[in-house]
């Protein structure tokens, strides 16, 4: 038995309504969806609550509004996508509490859905307000928490509704909590982590938590310079933090200490300037960039070396680019690492688990996106998982 609640806890919900989270905080743009990657994830719940006869109210939020209404901001822009998705119609409601909601649930037919106004254009939303809690619970039955890309925020849709009527997590929840709990609360070992990105500080939290927890941690990006340059390499015009030295030098400690193998890159793809196929591009050793380089991609003997670790571990935590991914030929190790990895989890020898800001982007560029074992929709809430944290959303779940 899991330690959250499931839909598979709930009574009979049919003639019930469903508060249920989700997150429509999608990409858009010129007032289209360009990824519904997040709809098709909650779509299941949806419609495993419609089938099951409940009157299906969305909550959600989008963008940050700061408790004040905004026409760019509405979440009626969404339902379009959300209709298309589902293949049902949906309606749309103004409110997310009072008399208009109301009377919207009265219209509703068991099985209906509807989306109700971005949670956020309420101040009571981001401060967990007892009473906005109160106001919302009043309009519907149950709970359902579909959203995990949301529940690094304790906020009223995501935390306080689950202690003010019966909770559980929605079906796109519950898988996620499973692929996090076989990636690193209870992996199958060797472990590794593969952290990239551009910059150290937004993930330091991460670093200093994975040591302790993984055999591995690739480290690449941008934040593998500050690394570098902490062990005393000249990284020239290289992206570095290097008033983080110090503390990447503590990080390297602790991971001797607790037996975790940090893996840096010996060769580098370097050039003068970040351009498509610039003409300064060259491969050295991380000991030869000259002072008016840039590094810009793991080199390709150390991407080989890393393919090998990869091969001896059981489970790959995936977060960040090992490179600047977004300009060729910058990509490479970042799409020939994610083709080893796709390749060993297609072969059942590696548990592959991405998630977190670029690294969906990343791996879609690699084409491989469909071939690792599970990659999270979430991105703040997925770097909070990988610090060990708590996530509130989560906690307000547990049985
Ligand atoms: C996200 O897009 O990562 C989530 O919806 C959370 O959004 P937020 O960072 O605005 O809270």
């Amino acid at each position: 038995m899991s330690s959250f609640r499931t839909l598979d806890d709930l009574a009979d919900v049919n003639g019930m309504v469903a508060l249920v989270r989700v997150d429509l905080n999608l990409p858009m743009r010129d007032g289209a969806v360009t990824d519904d990657t997040r709809i098709r994830a909650c779509a299941p719940t949806i419609l495993e609550l419609a089938e099951k006869g409940a009157k299906v109210l969305l909550l959600a939020h989008f963008g940050r509004p700061n408790g004040e209404r905004s026409s760019t901001m509405s979440l009626s822009m969404v339902v379009g996508a959300v209709e298309r998705v589902l293949g049902k119609e949906v309606m749309f409601v103004p409110e997310v509490a009072g008399e208009v909601a109301a009377q919207a649930v009265g219209i509703l037919r068991p099985g209906d859905i509807a989306i109700l106004e971005n949670t956020r254009f309420w101040k009571g939303e981001e401060k967990n307000d007892p009473d906005f809690v109160k106001a919302i619970a009043a309009i519907g039955d149950l709970y359902v928490n579909d959203a995990f890309s949301a529940a690094h925020r304790a906020h009223a849709t995501t935390e306080g509704l689950a202690h003010s009527m019966p909770a559980c997590a929605g079906r796109s929840m519950q898988a996620e909590l499973q692929a996090l709990d076989q990636a690193l609360g209870n992996p199958e070992k060797p472990v590794a982590a593969l952290v990239g990105g551009a910059k150290v500080s937004s993930k330091l939290e991460v670093l200093k938590h994975l040591v302790g927890q993984v055999d591995h941690l690739i480290i690449g990006g941008g934040m593998a310079n500050t690394f570098l340059a902490a062990k005393g390499v000249d990284v020239g015009k290289s992206l570095c933090e290097h008033d983080l030295t110090g503390t990447a030098t503590k990080i390297l400690e602790a991971a001797e200490s607790t037996g975790c193998t940090v893996h840096l890159p010996y060769d580098v793809v370097v050039a003068k300037e970040f351009a498509g196929n610039p003409p300064s591009l060259r491969t050295c050793n991380v000991h030869e960039v000259a002072s008016d380089e840039m590094i810009l991609d793991v080199g390709p003997g150390a991407v080989e070396a890393l393919g090998d670790v990869l091969k001896i571990c059981r489970t790959l935590v995936w977060n960040g680019p090992m490179g600047a991914f977004e300009m060729q030929p910058f990509d490479a190790a970042t799409v020939t690492l994610a083709k080893t990895a796709a390749a060993l989890t297609a072969e059942g020898s590696l548990v592959s688990v991405a998630g977190g800001g670029d690294t969906v982007a990343a791996l879609n560029h690699a084409g491989v996106a469909q071939d690792f074992s599970y990659i999270s929709t979430a991105g703040g809430a997925f770097l909070e998982w990988m610090e060990g944290k708590e996530l509130p959303g989560v906690a307000a779940l547990s049985r």
